[in-house]
């Protein structure tokens, strides 16, 4: 794969090992707001490892994943093995087949922006039982955490790689809002719910290192440029901020409904 949502692919463990979870209220919050019963199905797309599917196949629930990377998947089934309703397939999402069961959660963690705009959402709906619940969680780094260290930072970015803007600086939390125009009472559902969750994960500057590593960004820079930038960041968090740096994270929740 040499796309750059094939990156993830690349190094499956190190993704497995660096990517957040996602806080236990933001999954409750999934449950609750789509009304999960013990019997539910729920489709997942562009699982990873199971940063989201873990905590959904360890509450009992039916779970189906699709997932571009079979390395990704693999890790994923390891992840899954004690759940045994839980399944992963690897398939573009935009090529699988639906199964003629519908599905009471259609669920996307930090991938919807990877799936093909014109269908990521009537894929979805199609995928869905009337009544049933789209969830979407979105990942956003926003203002907050060593906030110095991620102005400072930008140097680095705007020395090693040739497409930073310069002066680019954090979003604050306030300003930071997930919009899909497709989700603007499309005919098939009804209108939106929202909630957000911000939580700091401090990281030393081997792990964040690491964590870069994992962005599919980071991982298409050409091989000098990436060397250059990272000794760069370790040099700034080891020199500056006594190596260890604080990233706040803001997952929005968006929820809708599919019509009756
Ligand atoms: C940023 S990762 C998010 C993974 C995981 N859900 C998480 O929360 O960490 C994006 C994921 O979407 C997958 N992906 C990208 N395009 C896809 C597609 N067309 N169909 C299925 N999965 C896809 C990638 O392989 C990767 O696992």
């Amino acid at each position: 794969m040499n796309t750059l949502r094939g990156a993830f692919d690349e190094d499956a463990e190190l993704y497995d090992r660096m990517r957040p979870r996602y806080p236990a209220e933001l999954v409750a919050g999934i449950v609750t707001l789509a009304g999960l019963t013990p019997r539910s199905r729920v489709l997942e797309i562009g699982p990873g490892t199971g940063q989201l599917t873990v905590p959904l196949a360890s509450a009992g629930y039916e779970v189906t994943a699709v997932e571009l990377g079979p390395s990704l998947a693999a890790v994923a089934r390891r992840n899954l093995r004690d759940f045994p309703r839980a399944h992963v397939e690897v398939c573009p999402f935009e090529e699988w087949t639906l199964p003629p069961d519908p599905f009471d959660l259609v669920v996307c963690a930090t991938a919807i922006h990877w799936i093909d705009p014109a269908v990521r959402f009537t894929g979805a709906a199609d995928a869905l039982r009337p009544g049933g619940t789209l969830a979407l969680v979105t990942t956003h780094h926003v203002a907050g955490g060593s906030e110095e260290f991620f102005e400072q930072v930008q140097r680095c970015y705007e020395r090693w790689d040739p497409a930073t803007r310069p002066g680019l600086v954090m979003p604050d939390e306030a300003s930071t809002e997930t919009v899909f125009d497709e989700l603007d009472r499309p005919p098939w559902a009804g209108p939106v719910r929202a909630s957000r969750h911000v939580r700091e994960i401090t990281y030393t500057a081997e792990q964040y290192l690491n964590l870069l590593m994992t962005y599919s960004g980071h991982r298409a820079l050409a091989p000098d440029a990436l060397h250059g930038l990272l000794g760069c960041v370790r040099g700034l968090i080891d020199d500056r901020y006594a190596g260890r740096i604080t990233k706040r994270y803001l997952h929005e929740l968006l929820t809708v409904r599919k019509a009756s």
